[in-house]
């Protein structure tokens, strides 16, 4: 399962970059905000960090505008996929985006049928939410296993970028499943190195090595 880092901080894409653990880069209009920079200069500052897939979210509603704003986001580097609301409207502009061969990911998905319309339209990217299903009590894990059967049924080449990630147990979860690509915060990504039983049995150790007095160096 590819890993992408879903920021638009660039200390924290570069961490996790430097430690091999980044395929690719997703920010949305609230991200992009929350990092108080401008939506061109932050994305290309992360398309030349990270070799993968960086998402670019456009910002209008009707397919032309969206167009229009996704080829601008694509010019942006070689590395954009342009984002695109899961609307009418949406799959509208991700196929005539995917025609034209840019990279597009369909984002704000929240059923196995809208999931079905993205990859009929092109999309290289599906991104349903988990985390804001889990939020309405329903089981978010359960739509990444049946847009999974669905896509491997007919052969649909579109990656299953799970999103809307809260829990390191999310991220297991959809490896376990088969999703293509998981996006979480990188506090998430950090969280899956932790187990209460390695803290556990690293005191132990420490103590040991203080009571023996052991010194490699
Ligand atoms: C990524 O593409 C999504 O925009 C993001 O994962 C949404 O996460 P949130 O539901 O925590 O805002």
């Amino acid at each position: 399962m590819k890993f992408f880092v879903d920021t638009a901080e660039i200390d924290q894409i570069r961490e996790l970059n430097d430690l091999g653990m980044v395929d690719g880069v997703t920010t949305n209009p609230s991200l992009i905000a929350k990092s108080g920079r401008d939506i061109f200069e932050v994305t290309a500052e992360i398309c030349a960090l990270v070799q993968g897939p960086v998402s670019a979210e456009v910002v209008s509603l009707g397919a032309d505008d969206m167009i229009a704003e996704g080829r601008k986001l694509a010019a942006i580097a070689p590395n954009i996929a342009v984002k695109v609301p899961l609307t009418w409207d949406g799959l509208r502009a991700c196929k005539v985006l995917s025609d034209e061969g840019r990279m597009v990911n369909v984002t704000l998905c929240f059923s196995a049928n809208q999931a079905i319309l993205a990859a009929k339209a092109g999309a290289t990217f599906i991104s349903p939410f988990i985390g804001r299903l889990d939020d309405i009590n329903i089981d978010g894990l359960q739509l990444i296993a049946d847009i999974r059967q669905i896509y491997d049924n007919y052969g649909y080449e579109t990656q299953i970028l799970a999103a809307s990630i809260r829990t390191a147990n999310h991220m297991s979860e959809c490896a376990k499943i088969g999703a293509d690509v998981a996006t979480a915060p990188a506090s998430v990504i950090k969280a899956m190195a932790s187990h209460v039983l390695t803290d556990k049995g690293l005191a132990g150790f420490m103590a040991d090595i203080a009571k023996a007095g052991i010194r490699i160096l």
